[in-house]
């Protein structure tokens, strides 16, 4: 069933995540604008609010209070179901001289490690030390700036030592930093809310140490991720979808490659309207750090791929296990060998309906996206993994005519 009509993003999840933590650096009321009503939200929030934080909340407007910070410690119960909660390692440390936030542990994509963040947070001064599954961080007086190396580029690792250096004492420069829309964001808070810094969004970044932060009001970047997830939508249905409040800037890399595969897409101010062509040609894709083509997009690209004309290899370059969908896509019909950090994926005429585990945030945006062309019913179980990361995303696809719908379990 081809899509059809006009669909508006939602706030984006991973500036939203860095932002709200970067409250924690001051006092006073912020205010932030466009933020997504997910799962990942509200677990962010019951740290802030476990740390002592205080919100109110007016339809897509966030306020947020952190006068009265009463803890620091932000416990595994609540870091075990994101690990994004490392986000508060560097505010915290930043205002209060220490944190307690439980190790992340691993996810269903990749062992995902945070050395590069405690590196960064001990050159900047701080004594870290892992206790029973706990970052237990202090620093004694304030953290000093220092000149600080990422071997591989960290999008939160970059994110972390920008929030610790906004206030610390002299000069941090960040090098190999991580380039990603959302680091940017960030930073332009950041500078909103007093700091001093420049070169973020380029491998550089240099902060320089300020006295004091002042509370703001910000709007939220649009969702790059689920930009490029409805650019699909229209291109694997042959439909045509206009997507409203985004910013193609953001998702070049996913716009070249759905050019290539065929789909048409116009830019109009800041809506994409993108029709899906008949046929699918296939296409290459390796996932990089930004402006490459993002790991995020991987699992809804390589869904794309099961129908188009002919091979393809889709190699994922950033984690080293986030091809869980393909076990899943197989079950649908698909035709995918892996090898090693590459899949190769011969695109088949259609996929069938069938029932699927997600195991993955975006792992389940691919089923979602088969089961919009399978023949038959597709049934996606764990859906809870959606809630994570995509507002509504069954209201939002079923408003352009797909037949999606909630069951109880
Ligand atoms: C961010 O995760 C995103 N999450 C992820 O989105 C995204 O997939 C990822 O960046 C890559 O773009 C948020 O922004 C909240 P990394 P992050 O540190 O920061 C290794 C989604 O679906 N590494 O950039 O955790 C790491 O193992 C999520 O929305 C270290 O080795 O990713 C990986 O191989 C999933 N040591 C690579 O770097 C470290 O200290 C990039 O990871 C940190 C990272």
């Amino acid at each position: 069933m081809p899509l059809k009509g006009e669909v508006t993003i939602s706030g984006s999840k991973n500036a939203a995540l860095p932002i709200l933590s970067a409250c924690l650096l001051t006092g006073g009321w912020h205010t932030l604008d466009n933020i997504p009503k997910l799962k990942d939200i509200w677990t962010i929030k019951e740290i802030l609010s476990n740390l002592g934080a205080a919100f109110e909340e007016s339809g897509q407007s966030l306020k947020v209070n952190t006068d009265n910070l009463n803890s620091h410690i932000a416990p595994y119960a609540l870091v075990k179901t994101m690990r994004a909660s490392i986000l508060a390692l560097g505010p915290l440390l930043s205002r209060l001289g220490k944190a307690k936030i439980s190790l992340p542990g691993g996810c269903a994509i990749g062992a995902r490690p945070i050395d590069l963040h405690l590196k960064g947070l001990s050159l900047m001064g701080a004594d870290i030390n892992l206790e029973h599954g706990y970052v237990v961080a202090n620093v004694d007086k304030k953290l000093r700036g220092a000149d600080i190396f990422f071997d591989i580029p960290t999008v939160t690792g970059t994110e972390n030592l920008m929030m610790a250096a906004v206030k610390a004492d002299g000069i941090t420069t960040l090098h190999n930093a991580a380039k990603e829309p959302e680091v940017v964001d960030l930073a332009n808070m950041l500078k909103r809310m007093g700091a001093k810094m420049n070169g973020a969004g380029t491998d550089t970044i240099t902060i320089t140490g300020v006295k004091e932060l002042y509370p703001v009001r910000y709007a939220i970047i649009p969702d790059r991720i689920e930009t490029g997830t409805f650019l699909i939508a229209a291109a694997i249905t042959k439909g045509k979808v206009r997507i409203k409040g985004c910013n193609g800037d953001h998702i070049e890399a996913i716009i070249e490659k759905l050019l290539d595969i065929g789909t048409e897409i116009e830019k109009e101010g800041e809506d994409l309207v993108a029709i899906g062509h008949h046929t699918i040609k296939s296409a290459d894709i390796k996932t990089m750090p930004f402006p490459g083509f993002p790991t995020d997009m991987q699992a809804q690209f390589m869904a794309l791929m099961c129908i188009a004309d002919g091979w393809s290899v889709i190699r994922e370059a950033i984690f080293e296990n986030r091809f869980m969908h393909v076990s899943e896509l197989r079950r649908m019909g698909a035709d995918i060998k892996i090898n090693g950090g590459q899949a190769l994926v011969s695109g088949k005429r259609h996929l069938s309906g069938a029932q699927v585990m997600a195991t993955d945030l975006r792992a389940s945006a691919s089923l979602v996206l088969a089961g919009l062309v399978a023949k038959g019913k597709t049934e996606i179980l764990r859906v809870y993994h959606l809630d994570r990361g995509y507002e509504d995303l069954d209201l939002k696809l079923s408003l352009l005519g797909s037949k999606i719908w909630r069951e109880k379990q």
